[in-house]
Formats: C-alpha cells, structure tokens, sequence
C-alpha cells in the first residue's frame, strides 16, 4: 500500500504529566493517526491530527452492536536514545485475525506499522523514560455506518492513540490475588474469545467488580462448558509453574493468542525451560499445591507483561502460590522481556523493531 500520510502538527501543545506518576491510560499525546475504510474504495485518507474528539452520528454502528477491534503495544526510549517497538507485526497480523472474526475489512499489516511508526516519532518526547514506564501504543477500528439495522458496517474508522503509561495493576510485578470465577464465562469456543475485540471486554467486567469487592484484583475464567478447565487469569494469560515444568492453557478458540503470551513460551524454550500448552483443570492446580509441587503461577499481557499470581480462591478454598512471594521464573521473565524492551538487554530473538 503506498499512501502518503498527512500531516497536521498541533499549534498548542499539551504539558506532559510527571513520567514518576504515571498511572495506566489516563493521559493522551499531542496527536493521533486516522484513516477511513468506504466500500468500493478501501482504506483512504491516512492522516495524523492533533489529538482531538471524534463527532460520531448516535446511530454510529459501533455504539449499538461493538463492531469493533483493537490492539495494544508499547514504545520505549533506550538510554541512547533510540526508539523500540516490541513485535509490532505481531500485532498488526492478530489485528486481521479479529478483523476477520468481526466482519471488518483487512488493513495493509506493513502499512499500520508505518502509521504506528509515523505518529510515535511525532511524539517520541511523550515517551517516558522512568522505570517501568513505557508509551502505550493503542490502535483500534470501529465500524462508522449511521444504520440500526444489524449487519457489517460499509464504512469504518481506524485509528490510532498513544497514551504514556506507568504499571498497570498498583501492584506492579507484586503478586495479586485471584478468584477462580464460578458462574460468569468470558468466552466459549465458536464466540469471539480469541478476538481482539470491546465485547470480549464488556463481557467480563461483572466478575471483575464482583471480585473486587470481595477483595481480589481479578478472576480466573474457567471454560465455558465444563467451569472445569482454565482459560485466563482476567484480560491476561495464564502460566503455572509445576514441579519445574510451564504449563498454559492451548489455544482452542476461546483463549486470546497474547503476545506476551507467545514471547514467554519462546523465551522458556530458548532457556530450555520445558513449557507444555494443553488443557489444565483447576483441580489439578489445586491437587498441585497440596502435593507441594505448585512453584509459580502468573498472568501475561500488555500492559501489565507479568503478574504474578500469589493467591487464589476457589469456592472458598485459598491457596497462597510460592508464600504470596513474586516467583524466580516470574521475576526473570519479567526482567528479560522488559529489558529487550527498553534496550537495556540484547535483542536475542530478534523482537525489536528500532523507530
Ligand atoms: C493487556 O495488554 O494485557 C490487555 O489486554 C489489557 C488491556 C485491555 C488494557
């Protein structure tokens, strides 16, 4: 695809927040990317703007039925200096994957890395540089028809925000404390589980504020058939660590395909750390600790890279994971990933893509 991308800089700048407290996605840059999708036409007019409200007709499609996608990465600034975007492709490639699944059209995957490219290097100074900071990097398309009838929408907008961002749980790489979620499901095989996409989201968010009121951070999905086999560990994937073996759950339809997710097996692999994907039973999480041999369990994902979990209830039975203490593996597959991440350690498996 060979669009040229507008430009429009703002006149008035924003005053950056304090890179010390940053807190997960409340501040915005200066400007954004936008580029249109008319039937007939295809993606046209790609342009970054100053950041800005979007006017949207109350009959916008995406506000009444979520045809919708989105994406998540970040941005890091190296001591020297340079720009680094972690596996960007991978997820301009998972973009088409929800694409699909959600009847909206295809976008150019190389072209949406330039787009991301073009707007964080007109923004490269909201890049924070503080300790566990990044820029988070946040594409999404809606679908923009005026019409109430259900069908796929003929026009869309696709969009890209940015927005500097501190640790995403308050607990930062300290371990949270989990529910094992008995009645809610986040996803069956068949639904839009594996998607990237707002219903998936909207979806979980009753178990999520009714876990919190009982004292826990976030939940753990089981499957939606059997409430047996484990699934996710709230917008994350999950990992346990048994008797010095990894094990996650296998990817059968349901289960979003994490980055991180992906990045961990192969780091786990490249350390020769045995890692398994299959199904895995809560019970037998729970079978594991009373044996003595559950070592470690965390959750993967964006924005938080690793969570440790330190604590999990299962209709009322607690199991505190490692003595509620952030696990060894945890620690250093947080501290690799990070570092590639922001230059401060090689670029072993080829997974950064410098600005
Ligand atoms: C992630 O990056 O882990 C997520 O999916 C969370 C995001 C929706 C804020």
């Amino acid at each position: 695809m060979s669009l040229n991308i507008k430009v429009e800089k703002t006149t008035n700048p924003k005053t950056k927040p304090d890179a010390n407290n940053l807190v997960f996605g409340h501040n915005f840059t200066d400007h954004m990317f936008i580029m249109d999708y008319t039937e007939g036409i295809g993606w046209h007019d790609p342009r970054v703007i100053p950041y800005q409200p979007i006017s949207l007709d109350p009959s916008t499609m995406v506000l009444h039925y979520g045809q919708a996608i989105f994406e998540g990465l970040k941005a890091y600034k190296a001591k020297d200096g340079r720009v680094l975007l972690f596996r960007p492709n991978k997820n301009m490639e998972r973009i088409n994957i929800s694409n699909e699944r959600i009847c909206i059209p295809p976008i150019d995957e190389n072209f949406a890395i330039e787009a991301i490219r073009t707007l964080v290097d007109i923004d490269k100074d909201w890049i924070p540089e503080a300790e566990g900071t990044s820029l988070y990097i946040r594409p999404f398309i809606i679908a923009t028809d005026p019409y109430l009838g259900v069908r796929p929408s003929n026009t869309y907008m696709f969009m890209i925000i940015l927005s500097p961002v501190g640790m995403y749980y308050p607990e930062g790489i300290n371990p949270v404390k989990i529910y094992v979620e008995p009645s809610y499901v986040r996803a069956v095989k068949g639904g839009i589980g594996f998607a990237k996409t707002p219903g998936n989201y909207a979806a979980s968010l009753k178990a999520q504020v009714e876990a919190e009121a009982k004292g826990y951070t976030q939940v753990l999905w089981l499957d939606g058939i059997e409430r047996k086999y484990i699934e996710e560990v709230g917008t994350m994937n999950v990992f346990f660590k048994i008797k010095g073996k990894v094990v996650t759950p296998a990817l059968e339809g349901s289960i979003l395909a994490g980055i991180t997710r992906d990045s961990t097996i192969a780091l786990l692999k490249h350390w020769e750390i045995p890692v398994v994907e299959r199904r895995i039973s809560i019970e037998e999480i729970f079978e594991a600790q009373a044996k003595g041999t559950l070592e470690e369990a965390f959750g993967t994902g964006t924005a938080a890279v690793i969570s440790p979990i330190g604590e999990l209830n299962w209709a009322g039975n607690k199991i505190l994971i490692n003595e509620g203490k952030t696990g060894e593996l945890s620690a250093r597959i947080y501290d690799t990933i990070t570092g590639m991440q922001n230059g401060s350690l090689a670029d072993e498996l080829g997974w950064i893509m410098v600005l």
